[in-house]
C-alpha cells in the first residue's frame, strides 16, 4: 500500500516527483471522455519508466491467441484494447538541451487532477545541469462537450536565462502495445501531411481496419500576447508528423502553447470524411479558444456532479476516494454510444484486453442506473441485445443448438476472446448476470416495454442455454450442472456450483414470467418474438418448468448452508486467518494446484447469489451463509469487497461493512494491491459506489418503490448521495440524528424509509429521525 496522494475533497494531488511510482501516477491521472482516453503521461520527452497509453473506445485488435495447449472451441484471437497514436507530445529543447523531467532536477513538482472541473495539470520547476531554471505549467483535458477534442495549455517560463528554444509538436502513431502477444505493431499508416493547414496523420488497425485520424492546431502566446507563427519546420516520418518551432524564450516571460487535437475514427464517420470532420473539430476549438472550452468542460462536469455526487463530511480520505471512483466511472462510460461498454481498466491500461466482462452487468449497471438518464443504462443492455446472434453462434461452436445463447466471458464485438478453458467454457454464470441486468433495469426504471423490444429475446436465448447445459442424473433423480467455474475462480471444473444453478433456475423462471407479461399485454410483439426465435411454447416452457422444479442444489443439512459446489465439505475448512501473512495474496505465493485444493474463496460466490436474491431468503439464512463463507474468503478480486460490504451492512455488522468499503474505495489511489501501475480497477469503482448507496444507504427497490435503511459509519459526520429515480432527482442526506430526503422534482414521490411508507412532496423534503428505524 502507498500513501503519497494528498487528501483533498475534489482534487487528486501528488507533490514531489517519485520516479518509482510514475506508472502508478500515470494510471491515477488518467483522463477519458467516454470516446477516448489516455494515461497521465508526460507531454515532454520522458526517459523514465512509463506506460505510454492512449486508447480509443471500441477500437481493438484481434491479437493471435497464445496458449500452451490448444483446445477445440478456443477463440482464435484475444481482442486487445489498442494503444493508439499519441497526440499529447510537447517536446522542448533549450539551447539544444532536451527538457526530460526524468533527467533534470525537479523542484516543487506537483500533478493535480481536478475532478470537479475535469482537467489534469502539472506544475514544476526544472533545473538543467548548467543551472538554467524553467517553470512549466500544463493543463490538459479531453472535452466531454465535444468528445472528439483534446486540448493542452502548456506554459514555459525561463526563470534565470533567455535562450533559443525548439518546440516540437508531434502526433506519433508509431506505438506498440506492451502486452502484444507476438510483439507486433498493430497500426499501419494510411495518409499524413505535416504541411497541411491542419497537419494530420491517418492510421489504420491491421485486420480490423479501424481508421483513426488525428489532426492538430496550435497557437502561441507570450505573456498573453498572441504570436504569429510563420516560421516552422514540417516533419514527416513513418507514422509520425510534427511541427518544429524555433522561438526565443526571454527571462521571466511566459510562453504558452495551446495544442488542440481532433481525434476522429471510422467507427463514427466514413473513411472519406475523416479529414473534413477533424478540420471541423479544430475549427470549433479555434473559434472557442482554450478558456471557453475549459469553461464548457467545467459546466458539463458540474451537471454530472449534480446528478451523481456523494458527499462525505468528516473524512477527507473517504470523500476523495468516492469522488475519484465516480469521476473515473463518468470518464469511462457516458452511455452515448450503445456500441461501447466498460472495460475493467477503462482507458487507463492494457491489462484484461476486451471491453466487456460480466463486471458490467453485475457491478457497474447500478451506478449508471441511478446517476444518469435511463437511456445510459439501457444502452449497456442494448449492447448485449445486439450481440445476441454472436452469443448464439458462440454456443453453437460449443455444441448447443436451437438458439441457445452463451454470452462471452470477454468480448469486444460479441465474439468470445477469452482462452482459458476453465473460464471460456466453464465460467458460464456470466450468462445469468446478463439476464439479471434486464431484471434490475426494469425493476429500477419501470420500463417493462423493454422486455418486448429487446429483453425477452435475450432471456429466451439464455434460458435455452441453461436448459441444455443441465443434464438429468438418474442417480440423484435431479437435474445437475457439471463442469463449471463459479465466480470464485479458485475452483475450476466443479460440479453443481450453487450460484450458477441459482442463476440458471432464476433466469428460466424470470423468462417464463416475462413471456406471460408480453403475451398478455402486447400479443402482437409476442408473436413477432415467437417467429423470430422459432419458439415452440408448449415444449420449451414445459421443459423449463420441469428443470426448475427438479434442479439439484448442494446443501449442508448440518450447518444449514448452501454448498458452493459438490464436495466442498471434503476440503480442509480453515479460516483465512490461518494463512501466514507472508503467504498472502495466495495467488502470488501458492501453486495453482494448492489453491484449487484449498477451501479459499477468491470473491463472493454463494454470497453473490444471496446478494442478488436476498428477498427470497430469511435474514438468518443469509447470516449463516455469510458466517460460513466470509472467513474463508481471501478477497483477491477487486470485486469482492463491495458485495461483502453490502451484506455486512444488511446483517447489521456496520464495522465490517465500513472496513470492506475502505479497502475498495482507495484501492487505486493508495495502490492497495500493488497493481495500479497497470491501470485502474474500474469495476471495483462501481462496487464502491454500491457499498455506500446499497450498503450504508441500504437502498433497494421494494414493491416498486425506492427503499432506504441507512446507517451512519461511525467515523463520518454525515454523508449524502444523489440518485435519479424515474424522473425524480433525490438527494439523500444522512447524519447521526436524521435522514433527509430531498425530492427535486415537480411530482411527489412515495418511498420506504426504515420500511415505512413516506411521501415526499414535489420540490420538498422529509426528515426522519435515525432512531425511528425498525431494527
Ligand atoms: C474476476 C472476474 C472478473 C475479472 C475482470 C477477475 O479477477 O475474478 O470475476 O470478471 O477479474 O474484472
Amino acid at each position: 500500500m502507498k500513501n503519497y496522494i494528498t487528501h483533498h475533497p475534489w482534487k487528486i494531488i501528488e507533490e514531489g516527483y517519485r520516479p518509482e511510482y510514475n506508472r502508478i501516477s500515470e494510471s491515477i491521472f488518467s483522463l477519458g471522455n467516454g470516446k477516448f482516453g489516455q494515461r497521465g503521461n508526460f507531454e515532454e520527452y520522458f526517459s523514465g519508466d512509463s506506460l505510454q497509453g492512449n486508447y480509443l473506445g471500441g477500437v481493438y485488435y484481434p491479437d493471435k491467441t497464445r496458449v500452451g495447449w490448444w483446445k477445440n472451441g478456443y477463440p482464435e484471437y484475444f481482442a486487445k484494447v489498442l494503444n493508439a497514436p499519441d497526440w499529447t507530445g510537447i517536446r522542448i529543447k533549450i539551447d539544444g538541451q532536451e527538457l526530460d523531467p526524468h533527467k533534470l532536477k525537479l523542484i516543487d513538482f506537483r500533478r493535480e487532477l481536478d475532478m470537479q472541473n475535469g482537467h489534469f495539470s502539472k506544475i514544476y520547476k526544472a533545473e538543467f545541469p548548467d543551472g538554467k531554471q524553467i517553470k512549466i505549467h500544463s493543463t490538459r483535458m479531453l472535452s466531454i462537450v465535444n468528445d472528439e477534442l483534446g486540448a493542452i495549455k502548456y506554459s514555459i517560463t525561463p526563470l534565470n536565462f533567455s535562450a533559443p528554444t525548439e518546440i516540437l509538436l508531434p502526433i506519433n502513431g508509431d506505438i506498440k502495445n506492451e502486452d502484444a502477444n507476438y510483439d507486433e505493431h498493430f497500426w499501419d499508416e494510411i495518409e499524413k501531411s505535416a504541411s497541411a493547414r491542419a497537419p494530420y496523420l491517418i492510421t489504420e488497425t491491421r485486420k480490423t481496419h479501424f481508421r483513426a485520424c488525428y489532426a492538430m492546431h496550435y497557437s502561441l502566446e507570450v505573456d498573453g500576447t498572441p504570436q504569429s507563427l510563420t516560421q516552422f519546420d514540417s516533419i514527416e516520418e513513418t507514422k509520425y508528423i510534427a511541427h518544429r518551432l524555433n522561438v526565443k524564450l526571454d527571462e521571466k516571460k511566459t510562453t504558452t502553447i495551446y495544442k488542440y487535437a481532433a481525434v476522429v475514427t471510422s467507427r463514427d464517420h466514413k473513411n472519406s470524411d475523416l479529414k473534413t470532420v477533424a478540420s471541423e473539430v479544430l475549427a470549433y476549438a479555434k473559434s472557442k479558444g482554450f478558456c471557453t472550452i475549459l469553461d464548457e468542460q467545467k459546466a458539463a462536469w458540474k451537471e454530472k456532479w449534480n446528478h451523481g455526487d456523494i458527499a462525505i463530511e468528516g473524512d477527507t480520505a473517504a470523500q476523495q476516494g468516492i469522488r475519484y471512483n465516480i469521476f473515473q466511472l463518468n470518464q469511462t462510460y457516458t452511455g452515448q454510444d450503445e456500441r461501447l461498454n466498460i472495460g475493467p481498466k477503462g482507458f487507463t491500461g492494457e491489462k484484461y484486453g476486451g471491453s466487456t466482462y460480466w463486471d458490467t452487468e453485475a457491478y457497474l449497471l447500478p451506478f449508471y442506473l441511478s446517476t444518469s438518464e435511463p437511456d445510459v443504462a439501457r444502452n449497456l443492455l442494448i449492447y448485449r441485445f445486439k450481440h445476441l446472434q454472436k452469443a448464439i453462434e458462440n454456443a453453437e461452436k460449443l455444441g448447443f443448438t436451437n438458439g441457445a445463447a452463451l454470452y462471452p466471458m470477454v468480448t469486444m464485438n460479441g465474439e468470445e476472446c477469452h482462452n482459458e478453458w476453465e473460464i471460456t467454457f466453464e465460467e458460464i454464470h456470466r450468462n445469468g448476470a446478463i439476464a439479471y441486468a434486464i431484471f434490475s433495469y426494469i425493476r429500477y426504471t419501470g420500463d417493462k416495454r423493454y422486455l418486448a423490444d429487446y429483453g425477452l429475446e435475450v432471456l429466451i436465448g439464455i434460458s435455452r442455454f441453461w436448459a441444455q447445459r443441465v443434464n438429468y442424473s438418474e442417480d440423484k433423480q435431479k437435474y445437475v450442472m457439471l463442469g463449471v467455474t463459479g465466480p470464485n475462480e479458485y475452483e475450476n471444473n466443479v460440479n453443481n456450483n450453487w450460484y450458477t444453478l441459482k442463476m440458471a433456475q432464476w433466469t428460466m423462471q424470470y423468462t417464463m414470467e416475462a413471456i406471460n407479461y408480453v403475451k398478455q399485454t402486447i400479443p402482437e410483439e409476442w408473436q413477432r418474438i415467437v417467429t423470430k426465435s422459432n419458439f415452440v411454447e408448449s415444449d420449451e416452457i414445459s421443459n423449463w418448468k420441469r428443470i426448475c422444479e427438479n434442479l439439484y442444489f448442494p446443501y449442508d443439512q448440518k450447518r444449514e448452508v448452501f454448498l458452493q459446489q459438490d464436495g466442498f465439505l471434503d476440503k480442509e475448512l480453515k479460516p483465512v486467518s490461518n494463512i501466514p501473512a507472508e503467504e498472502t495474496p495466495i495467488n502470488k505465493h501458492w501453486s495453482w494446484d494448492r489453491i484449487l485444493r484449498s477451501c479459499y474463496i477468491k470473491q463472493a460466490d454463494v454470497l453473490q447469489g444471496l446478494y442478488f436474491f436476498e428477498d427470497q431468503y430469511e435474514k438468518e439464512t443469509i447470516k449463516r451463509n455469510y458466517d460460513f463463507y466470509e472467513p474463508m474468503t481471501v478477497h483477491e478480486s477487486s470485486l469482492s469487497a463491495c458485495i461483502h460490504s453490502i451484506m455486512a451492512a444488511k446483517l447489521g455488522d456496520e464495522k465490517r461493512s465500513y472496513e470492506f468499503y475502505l479497502s475498495a474505495s482507495r484501492l487505486d489511489l493508495d495502490d492497495y494491491n500493488s497493481d495500479s501501475d497497470e491501470g485502474l480497477h474500474v469495476t471495483s469503482m462501481g462496487g464502491t459506489w454500491m457499498s455506500i448507496v446499497q450498503g450504508f444507504g441500504g437502498m433497494r427497490i421494494k414493491n416498486n418503490m425506492l427503499s432506504f435503511n441507512p446507517f451512519m459509519p461511525e467515523k463520518w459526520k454525515s454523508f449524502s448521495f444523489k440518485i435519479n429515480f424515474r424522473g425524480h432527482l433525490l438527494n439523500i442526506v444522512i447524519d447521526k440524528d436524521n435522514v433527509n430526503i430531498h425530492n427535486d422534482a415537480d411530482e411527489p414521490l412515495k418511498v420506504l424509509l426504515f420500511d415505512k411508507t413516506q411521501t415526499i412532496e414535489a420540490n420538498d423534503k422529509i426528515t426522519v429521525d435515525m432512531n425511528c428505524q425498525n431494527k
